[in-house]
């Protein structure tokens, strides 16, 4: 079958990486991709979020199935599209519907969700522009540190942690009063300051049956130590060592299970990815977030530790047969290194010259932010490649990717080098 692949990222490029070795997958499309992409894929340089040139893409290309990778488009609703248009409707999406990508598009909803179907989160209330004053008080009743979120879509930097009072207080104003993350913060979640270690824990659902995928941990901070400003993630190790038979069994049953089952209680479509953003608080899971598309740059470790061919898995979300096939991981570990543009996440430059990638060896470098232009490899964005590797434990798999790091250059890149050092 023809399969189409949207999105740019690193995560993309693993999404296509795999699907590209399945002997079902006959033409492999991506939109728009990147330098690495181009590689084992047609690029197709369309935004992901017009879903009018997507659906004649679609069309024109026969294409039969669809891997959303980005929310936007989930949030947006592409699902929904696809399932109302008579030319499309025999396409599959994988990914969830517009109502069951809230979990990710609102804050306050998901966290209606995990109350509703009792799923241990931070506890919580939201605020308007109307109920300031409440909000306000509310941060008074709190201990700190004081967690603040933005309802809507952020890009990942709708969340604020603060120590101080009067600071939180004037934060809560931004976000009501000046839209401090535009549309997305006119509505406000504060919530309960959860201490502990965090990690992602993958879904894959049908809407009835579900596969768990592999654990993985990511490092959002640009600085090492976790210091410094956040960023999209600066590398990830799966499985996670703490995440062990005894904690997965809490997942399960008391978010897993509920989750999946939850959806369906509210009759919620869901034939796709979620990752569970957990935090370990005592040894209890919780959930500090959903998304529901897989996480960059855990996807370059968790797709590569799956050994089972995606694209029939793929085709049981359609049936609601997932329950029917098996999914084979190795035991063996797999971490992931990013390589950034000097100044990410702030101001960096774009347009680098990348060489020595062809004199790796033993690791997998997926692009990020990469494109061919005149026939050369450059840097276009902030995050630019993710070194990927396999050891016994993460220890040997991250020696791999530092070694073979060594052999890239671009101008003012940069890296974390100390991936894995809280576990
Ligand atoms: P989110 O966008 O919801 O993933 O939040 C971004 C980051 O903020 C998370 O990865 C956590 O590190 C942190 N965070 C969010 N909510 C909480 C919470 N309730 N307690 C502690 N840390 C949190
Ligand atoms: N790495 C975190 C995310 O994809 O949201």
């Amino acid at each position: 079958m023809n399969i189409l692949i949207l999105g740019s990222g690193g995560r993309e490029h693993a999404f296509a990486l795999k699907i590209s070795q399945s002997n079902q997958c006959k033409n492999l499309y991506i939109a728009p991709g990147n330098g690495g992409t181009h590689q084992i894929a047609t690029n197709i340089n369309i935004n992901p979020t017009n879903f009018k040139q997507v659906k004649q893409l679609v069309l024109d290309k026969k294409i039969e199935m669809v891997v959303v990778g980005p929310e936007d488009p989930l949030v947006q609703g592409i699902y929904d599209f696809f399932k109302t248009d008579t030319q499309l409707q025999h396409v599959q999406v994988v990914g969830p519907s517009r109502e069951g990508a809230k979990l990710e598009g609102s804050k306050e909803f998901a966290k209606q969700f995990m109350q509703r179907h009792s799923i241990p989160t931070a506890k919580y209330e939201s605020f308007t522009k109307e109920t300031i004053v409440q909000g306000c008080k509310f941060l008074e009743t709190m201990q700190p540190p004081y967690v603040l979120k933005a309802d809507g879509l952020a890009a990942g930097k709708g969340v604020l942690i603060i120590n101080d009072l009067n600071e939180a207080q004037t934060e809560l104003k931004n976000m009501l009063l000046n839209e401090k993350f535009g549309n997305a913060s006119q509505k406000v979640v504060i919530e309960e300051f959860l201490d502990g270690i965090e990690l992602s824990c993958f879904v894959l659902t049908d809407g009835k049956n579900y596969k768990l995928l592999p654990t993985a941990k990511d490092y959002k901070r640009i600085g090492e130590n976790d210091q410094g400003l956040n960023t999209g993630g600066m590398g990830a190790v799966s499985p996670v060592p703490f995440a062990d038979a005894n904690f997965m069994e809490k997942i399960e049953t008391r978010i897993v299970k509920p989750t999946i089952s939850g959806l369906q209680k509210d009759n919620i479509e869901y034939k796709g990815f979620i990752f569970i953003g957990l935090i370990k608080v005592k040894g209890e899971p919780y959930v500090i977030e959903y998304n529901v598309r897989m996480g960059d740059p855990e996807t370059e470790v968790v797709l590569p530790r799956i050994e089972s061919d995606l694209v029939p898995i793929f085709k049981t979300l359609q049936t609601q047969t997932l329950n029917t096939v098996s999914l084979a991981i190795t035991p063996q570990s797999a971490t992931t290194v990013m390589m950034v543009s000097g100044g990410y996440p702030e101001d960096y430059e774009k347009g680098k010259r990348i060489s020595g990638i062809e004199n790796v060896t033993g690791s997998i470098v997926f692009h990020a932010g990469t494109t061919i232009k005149e026939g050369e490899l450059q840097t276009s964005g902030g995050r630019v490649l993710a070194v990927t590797s396999f050891g016994k434990d993460f220890k040997e798999a991250l020696q791999k990717s530092y070694e073979n790091i060594e052999k890239i250059h671009f101008d003012k890149m940069y890296f974390r080098k100390d991936i894995g050092f809280d576990l």
